[in-house]
């Protein structure tokens, strides 16, 4: 895929080389354009050291023209990168001003346009920039992030950029689009994030996953050419293209969500960690601090998976199991208990599993088992749906030839 990568003046400009490194890995071939400011944060040799060719940041530069014009590189990108993107470029690209290098090729491509904003969380919540950012959501640019936390400024809230990795993952799909593969015409459904349990209206109990890895999964399985729906928790990760998502809080949420699709679905996957239990009632209001201890009545969530195995004509059904002991041993008796098709088990604790970027399985269904060493989420999602799909078609006894997805550009 050719990446132009645009980079403007943020902070978060210093993140650059490790994302020219993630989208190479992915098969990117990226042209890095840079603003002026930009280069106050990162410099070209950097840049030009990690990407193998020149920065072009000068409009006027006759000698990079005469290589490759703004209007070839427009035409010659498969989609345009602005990573980070500041409050200024996302302006200057609703006004259709082309000053610079970047937003002359934004103004002169056909390709998709990505950005990934990284700002102030003030500047980002800022009316202007919202009615830009409205805008260029209509327009078609797929908006990557912002993601919340704390920032360079020492303030904390929504603005920060993604991690590098989770901007590869987004845009590599961008290029890729629906694939044609193992699993054209088939139905997935995928569950992923955490869910939320309220205790009263301002407080919840819920769990550290990110999402990562059911929306890597649901990427995965779209790149291979099913029609994906992604019910999610609430997370912070972009909205994959190409895939129905929908938003639930708690587990309650998620199994009637899942219901309401599961009926003709071939195949299920079940990545989301749903709490077990929730309070046995919310409290309508606040609850007050004036006892020295206090418990909470909990009850039972419904387990979704388990119920989507039961069905009497239901899906190929695949699990999680996040353990942090006795992995294969709990997740090959979760396997049975709940009737699955295939079980992933997964180690998690403190530095693995949850919210990080690389994750390692092993996949146990009734007569078998295939270990995966650890991989980025989105490289071992294409390797576990492969593996699911081929299960599946085992299992329906309907063998398939594999076909090669097709991700590069032909031309
Ligand atoms: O989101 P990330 O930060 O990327 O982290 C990924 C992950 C660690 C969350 C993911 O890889 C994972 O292991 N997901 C399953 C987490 C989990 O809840 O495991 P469990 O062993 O508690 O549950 C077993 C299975 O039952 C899971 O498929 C779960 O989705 C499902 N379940 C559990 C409870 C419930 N009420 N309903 C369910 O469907």
């Amino acid at each position: 895929m050719n990446i132009v990568l645009g980079i403007t003046g943020g902070i978060a400009a210093y993140k650059a080389p490790d994302l020219v490194r993630r989208l190479k890995e992915r098969g990117g071939d990226v042209q890095i354009v840079m603003t002026a400011s930009a280069a106050e944060f990162v410099t070209d040799t950097a840049l030009q050291a990690v990407s193998g060719r020149p920065v072009r940041s000068n409009l006027w530069d006759k000698e990079a023209e005469r290589a490759m014009s703004h209007i070839e590189l427009a035409r010659w990108a498969d989609v345009i990168l602005i990573a980070p993107a500041t409050a200024e470029v996302m302006a200057r690209i609703v006004s259709g001003g082309a000053p610079d290098l970047l937003t002359t090729i934004c103004l002169a491509t056909e390709a998709p346009i990505a950005v990934a904003p990284a700002m102030n969380h003030v500047m980002w919540s800022n009316p202007a920039t919202q009615a830009n950012r409205k805008v260029l959501e209509e327009r078609g640019i797929h908006i990557l992030g912002p993601g919340v936390g704390s920032q360079a400024c020492g303030e904390t809230g929504a603005g920060r950029m993604l991690e590098p990795d989770t901007i590869a993952a987004a845009v590599f799909d961008l290029g890729v689009g629906k694939g044609e593969g193992l699993l054209t015409g088939k139905k997935v459904v995928i569950t992923a994030g955490p869910t939320r349990e309220p205790i009263d209206p301002v407080r919840y109990i819920t769990n550290r996953s990110s999402g990562k890895m059911g929306y890597a999964m649901a990427r995965a399985a779209a790149a291979q050419g099913a029609d994906v729906i992604l019910i999610s928790g609430p997370v912070s990760l972009p909205e994959p293209p190409g895939i129905e998502v929908r938003k639930v809080v708690t587990a309650a949420d998620m199994f009637d969500a899942t219901h309401e699709c599961i009926g003709d679905a071939d195949i299920f996957v079940a990545a989301a960690a749903v709490a077990d239990y929730r309070p046995a009632d919310m409290k309508k209001q606040k609850i007050k601090k004036n006892e020295e201890s206090m418990s909470i009545d909990l009850v039972r969530c419904p387990d979704i998976l388990a119920s989507v195995a039961a069905l009497d004509v239901g899906p190929f059904t695949v699990g999680f199991a996040a353990e942090t002991e006795k992995v294969d041993d709990y997740a090959r008796s979760k396997l049975e208990k709940k009737a699955l098709d295939m079980i992933i088990a997964n180690r998690v604790g403190d530095d693995c599993g949850f919210d990080s970027d690389d994750n390692s399985v092993n996949v146990l269904w009734a007569d078998g088992e295939q270990r995966f060493a650890e991989a980025s989420k989105t490289e071992l999602a294409h390797d576990l749906i492969e593996l699911v799909a081929r299960r599946f078609y085992a299992a329906r006894g309907t063998d398939t030839q594999p076909r090669l997805t097709v991700i590069a550009n032909t031309d």
